[in-house]
């Protein structure tokens, strides 16, 4: 076969960070640690989980095995390229052999940058995606990180990717790259016990939207054919990232209001926390589409929407509502790219689907959608963030910044498509 050229691609590659689950695996946290070689590391975590207590008992925990921790609690929630430059700038003045961010997504990937930042010292930009960024890949390894989620959302704690606000282009970017993988998740529901409902009910939003992107996203071997050099992290749905999110869209189909309704109701933090996980290893491999990539420019805009339940006075749309709410009307649109798919989601969602017209199938994921953004308070469409109609070529502008994203889409997207679908997702009900 040796130099034979073929016209799309017919190899997938599974990658995944090692992933320690279970109630009480962060009491683990200093064997594994030094299982890794640490001796001295930096933990990262956000003000507000630093008050909650966790970072200092996973600082203790170290001591006591003679893994000795500075720790820094800076993080911005939604974090700029600002406040990663600001971490980076504080971890160079310390001394350590490997990083350990305890929080949600910003936490984790405000971490990743910090390692990419002291390890390869550039501007983050540099390493930033194209257009916005230079794309410079990662030169080489990081240090080691242990990543300790505490929302079920992000699953970053399995991604290769960091995502930034870069304030001059008012958009969200990421730095993708599998160097960036944590060498190691440890994932404790217990420590998702203390997300308020709001946060709950987005970072809920987060994962289904990254289970059903990626289980929709244009097949590996729907795309040209890559060098293996070439080859993206993202590399188009395949056999095992579809398992990844079945399960995932399932869970949270399941457990989600549950979640919401009771922060302590174990169960549903125990399958939500192995959904963000599950939907992190389907899209950290298969790649998320239009939803995400209208959810950078729907966050990065935010004039004056300041959400619920975060613990911020300044203007901000949580990441799993800006990329949740445009999702109804863009599955509609990519319905008849794969309807069987669409409607499988619909189903693991809970929505019977059998014995549907075909305006009536078509509808059934948005619908599933809609039902459970209502049910778990999730704010009903653009409108309710503070957009109107006047502000979609702006939108649409700033979506176009992330070619790498929309390249995912099934169906044919450019600025007339991605208007209409702003368009529809105004007003969700
Ligand atoms: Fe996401």
């Amino acid at each position: 076969m040796k130099g034979v050229t073929l016209p799309t691609e017919t190899v997938f590659v599974m990658e995944a960070s090692p992933i320690k689950f279970g109630l009480g695996a962060t009491d683990e946290i200093a064997y594994d640690a030094r299982r890794l070689g640490l001796k001295r590391v930096l933990i990262v975590t956000d003000p507000h989980i630093a008050a909650l207590g966790l970072p200092e008992r996973v600082r203790a925990l170290l001591d006591e095995e003679g893994v000795k921790a500075d720790l820094y609690d800076g993080v911005e929630i939604e974090p700029t390229d600002r406040s990663m430059e600001e971490a980076a700038e504080y971890a160079r003045q310390r001394e350590f052999d490997g990083l350990i961010g305890v929080g949600g997504g910003s936490a984790l990937d405000t971490c990743k940058a910090i390692n990419l930042l002291t390890t390869h010292p550039a501007p983050l930009l540099d390493y930033v995606n194209q257009p916005v960024g230079r794309g410079r890949p990662v030169p080489g390894p990081l240090k080691p990180l242990i990543a300790v989620p505490t929302t079920a959302g992000t699953g970053s704690e399995t991604t290769a990717v960091a995502v930034t606000h870069v304030l001059a282009h008012h958009v969200k970017a990421g730095v993708s790259n599998r160097l960036l993988r944590p060498a190691l998740g440890i994932v404790d529901p217990l420590n998702t016990l203390t997300a308020p409902p709001e946060v709950t009910a987005a970072a809920g939003a987060d994962i289904l939207t990254h289970a059903i992107e990626s289980y929709t996203t244009r097949p590996y071997n729907a795309r040209a054919k890559h060098h293996p050099p070439d080859r993206p992290a993202y590399i188009g749905a395949n056999p095992a990232s579809d398992i990844w999110c079945e399960k995932a869209i399932e869970y949270v189909g399941r457990y989600l209001r549950r979640a919401v309704l009771n922060g302590l109701d174990l169960e549903a933090r125990v399958y939500l926390a192995l959904a963000a996980n599950y939907a992190g290893v389907g899209f950290g491999n298969a790649g998320v589409h239009i939803p995400h990539a209208l959810g950078y420019p729907i966050a990065g805009l935010v004039r004056d929407y300041v959400p619920s339940g975060y613990r911020t006075s300044h203007a901000l749309v949580p990441h799993g509502v800006s990329v949740v709410v445009a999702a109804p009307a863009t599955f509609r649109f990519t319905y008849a790219t794969a309807p069987e798919r669409h409607l499988r989601a619909a189903e693991l969602m809970g929505v019977p689907t059998a014995g549907l017209s075909d305006r009536e199938a078509r509808e059934a994921l948005p619908n599933a959608l809609r039902a459970l953004m209502r049910d778990v308070a999730i704010p009903n469409g653009l409108t309710a963030l503070g957009y109107a109609e006047r502000d979609i070529p702006a939108l649409v502008d700033g979506t176009l910044k992330q070619p790498r994203l929309l390249s995912g889409s099934p169906r044919t997207v450019g600025g007339t498509e991605l208007a209409a679908i702003l368009h529809d997702s105004l007003h969700l009900w």
